[in-house]
């Protein structure tokens, strides 16, 4: 939900901003712009503000015509909350006297008042962002405030040091902040500050970076410091210092990055969605390894101790998007297997409820990026009610991990198309095991029953393999069957019915092609009544305990003359009687179904996308992290 850049150092801030940008735009793509150094025609210096509305290629081509020599900068790409996407909205703002410039991620909630404010003191605002705000107090607060009649506060002298203005400046500020600020008559600083959103920081051997994900700095260093909330750094050539509100030195942790650069290029693939769809069968390797060891199932990050484990009488799962739709499978096999009621909810409605939660309350956060914002304040809310949490998260030293009692990595590794692919599969994998250890813990699964489960699921990876090996051709026609339909209508039951909702979301995020997904036998109570030729039905109809009844279900819509797209078991040869188009995948338990049943609907979703000329990396209105309610 916004990336940030900076960079001050020996090199050219001007590419090492773009580079960094397009690394982010991930974050949103509404609007980009970057904020350089210069100095005017008598030598001092200034700031020059260079934005563009839509995507960072927008604002590379207009920095081709710009000739700066800028060591110094920052630089910012949107998802617009306050404000529609404009030049004016875009990011840097600057301050009334244009000295002072900043990026900024999150929400101001007390915008309004603090606007209010500055314009009675004289300030004059240029957007309808809450960011301004951030521009004007930081001014005051530097070069000094004026009296305010309408408050009666008097007259305050400025303190002329970046780093103390941007503290000061936020004393004022109630909301998420991610914030790098740099000022003409500092050059060469970049003051940064973080409250409930992310900011890493980096010091390679050729400069100091910020920004909003490692991602964007991992060329220069692979040792980054993600800066916790209230903390502040200053950021010049020679080096970083930080600062705690106070201001007093502070020496936060270093954490080392251990994956790749090449995990975020598309590495000769067309597109980051199909190189992330075609990297699956490694996730799910590399997040079981070292779970099984000595015969034992092995999570001993779990921070639960086994006892506690066992006293676990209900389970919530939270989680926004497809993390949401993980949780669905996650039911279905906690329930099965461990015999612990447990409930799925969005996040955003969980925080805003008041659900029973007890000691004996185990609340799984599910969350790729780690730092959704309604994930975030359910966990908040969910440990304060006394509830014991446990993270599921993709991003390492994540907020979701941070403040989880315990936390299993999908090792996905970087995930940069929009719609989540791989870190789905990693999140089922991990919710997974987590089942298999409560119900080991609960004595519903003896340690044998698990480990020949174990080794099941380790077989998905080259099921997936099958899948992306031998079943392009089907999808590709499945994929123009749909191509043209209005809408479109997602099937199963069980398992079927779980994996069904992630389908049509897929659908829905990158082709723009509305779809629904359904409880195949709900079909009969409404949506049959949608069905005709225009209008596809996909259904997730593998073998399995209900197979009879799903297909018995979609015997009601062939009546109804509906196209059927199924994804069937391997050696199925009967669906066809009813089946306009099958892709099949390769035999599996129904319990890990999800892993690889879900791998056609992506393609398939991808497919469709292609077809109707969507970007499937970055689809319209969308941004891969929300850091915003
Ligand atoms: C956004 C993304 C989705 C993602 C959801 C939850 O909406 O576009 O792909 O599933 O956020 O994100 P999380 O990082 O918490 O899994």
């Amino acid at each position: 939900m916004c990336g940030i850049v900076g960079y001050t150092g020996l090199d050219q801030a001007k590419d090492i901003l773009v580079d960094g940008l397009k690394r982010l735009e991930y974050r949103g793509y509404d609007s980009a712009g970057v904020a350089l150094e210069a100095t005017d025609g008598a030598g001092d210096p200034r700031i020059d503000v260079v934005r563009r509305v839509g995507k960072v290629a927008g604002l590379e081509s207009e920095l081709v015509g710009v000739d700066s020599a800028a060591t110094c900068g920052i630089g910012h790409t949107r998802w617009a909350t306050h404000g529609r996407p404009s030049v004016a909205n875009a990011h840097p703002h600057v301050s009334c006297d244009g000295r002072i410039a900043l990026v900024h991620n999150g929400i101001i909630e007390n915008f309004a008042e603090l606007r209010e404010a500055l314009v009675r003191r004289g300030h004059t605002f240029m957007s309808d962002t809450d960011t301004e705000v951030f521009a004007h107090l930081i001014e005051e607060a530097y070069d000094g405030r004026p009296a305010d009649a309408a408050t009666g506060e008097p007259a305050r002298p400025g303190c002329h040091d970046l780093m103390g203005a941007v503290r000061e400046a936020c004393t004022h500020v109630v909301g998420a902040y991610g914030l790098a600020v740099v000022c003409a008559d500092e050059p060469g600083v970049i003051a940064v500050a973080r409250k409930d959103s992310p900011i890493i920081i980096g010091r390679g051997e050729r400069g100091s970076y910020v920004a909003s994900d490692v991602i964007a700095v991992i060329d220069a260093t692979r040792d980054v410091v993600v800066l916790e909330d209230g903390q502040f750094a200053r950021l010049t050539r020679e080096g970083i210092t930080y600062t705690d509100a106070e201001g007093n030195a502070i020496e936060p942790a270093v954490t080392h990055i251990d994956w790749d650069i090449d995990m975020a290029e598309k590495g000769g693939y067309p597109d980051f969605m199909l190189k992330e769809i075609c990297e699956q069968p490694r996730v799910v390797r590399d997040t079981l390894v070292g779970r099984m060891t000595g015969g034992e199932l092995d999570i001993d990050e779990l921070g639960l101790t086994m006892e506690e484990l066992n006293l676990i009488d209900r389970v919530y799962v939270i989680a926004c998007g497809t993390s949401y739709h993980a949780g669905l499978i996650a039911k279905n096999l906690i329930e099965m297997w461990a015999r612990i009621p447990c409930e799925v909810e969005a996040a955003s409605e969980f925080r805003y409820r008041n659900p029973i939660i007890t000691p004996s309350t185990l609340v799984v956060a599910v969350s790729q990026s780690g730092e959704t914002a309604d994930t975030l304040a359910a966990i908040r809310d969910a440990r304060i009610k006394g509830a014991k949490v446990f993270g599921i998260t993709n991003v390492v030293g994540s907020p979701v991990a941070r403040e989880s009692d315990g936390v299993i990595y999908t090792k996905a590794n970087k995930e940069i198309a929009v719609a989540s692919t791989k870190s789905f599969i990693g999140q089922v994998v991990s919710l997974t095991l987590l089942a298999l250890l409560l119900a080991q813990v609960k004595g519903k699964l003896t340690t044998g029953q698990v480990r020949l489960l174990f080794s099941e699921l380790g077989n998905t990876a080259e099921q997936i393999q099958w899948i992306l090996d031998t079943q392009e051709e089907a999808i590709h026609e499945a994929a123009l069957a749909c191509k043209d339909a209005h809408s479109a209508l997602f099937v199963g039951r069980g398992m079927g019915a779980a994996i069904a909702n992630e389908g049509a979301l897929k659908l829905k995020e990158i082709s723009y092609l509305h779809a629904e997904a359904y409880a195949a036998g709900e079909m009969k109570h409404g949506p049959i009544a949608l069905i005709d030729r225009d209008f596809p039905v996909i259904a997730i109809a593998t073998k399995s305990p209900v197979y009879d009844k799903t297909v018995s279900n979609l015997k009601e819509c062939e009546a109804r003359g509906a196209k059927i797209i199924v994804v069937a078991t391997e050696g199925d040869e009967d669906i066809h009687k009813i089946a306009d188009h099958v892709i099949y995948i390769p035999p599996v338990r129904d319990a890990f179904s999800a892993i690889t049943a879900t791998v056609p609907l992506q393609l398939l979703a991808r497919e469709v996308a292609l077809m109707r000329g969507c970007d499937v990396d970055q689809p319209r209105n969308l941004a891969k992290s929300v850091t915003v309610e």
